[in-house]
């Protein structure tokens, strides 16, 4: 089965945006934590990123019938600041039934207030915040303990 790795906007400029928030791990970086822990596994891993909301919404969809079709694990997905403002993410995750965990780098509850709103965690399987670039192994062994149900 595959792993679907979705990266939302400004993540492209991860190691050089806020190093003291991020880290100094580029999304390459990321990319490279991700194969090692999807090859743990067993997995095989789709690892993408996009600014723009439309296109994170088309990809959701089609972890939905890649879903179906019983050949995805799930998809681990760090939103970006479109975790606090998307209710059409929302919408596309409950609507394309998609097991999927939520990611962030940092810790969004020990930030601005305005990061503390999620509308990702209510149609989220689970949850991973604030453990840094390491998050992304932990989610794809999460996965490996609880794949999509098929
Ligand atoms: C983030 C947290 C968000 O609040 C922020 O807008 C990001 C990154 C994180 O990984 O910590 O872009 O999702």
């Amino acid at each position: 089965k595959s792993v679907l790795v979705i990266n939302g906007p400004n993540l492209n400029l991860l190691g050089r945006r806020e190093p003291a928030v991020y880290g100094a791990q580029t999304l390459s970086d990321v990319e490279t934590i991700c194969h090692d822990a999807c090859h743990t596994h067993g997995f095989t891993l789709d690892f993408r990123q996009s600014n723009h909301e439309g296109v994170l919404i088309d990809w959701i969809h089609e972890a939905g019938l890649a879903q179906a079709a019983g050949t995805l694990a799930g998809v681990i997905l760090n939103a970006g600041a479109y975790t606090h403002t998307s209710i059409a993410l929302h919408d596309a995750i409950k609507g394309a039934s998609v097991h999927l965990i939520e990611l962030h780098i940092s810790n969004v509850h020990a930030r601005e207030e305005f990061r503390h709103h999620s509308w990702i965690s209510p149609v989220a399987h689970g949850v991973i915040v604030g453990l840094g670039v390491q998050g992304y192994a932990l989610s794809v062994a999460a996965l490996a303990f609880q794949p999509a149900p098929h």
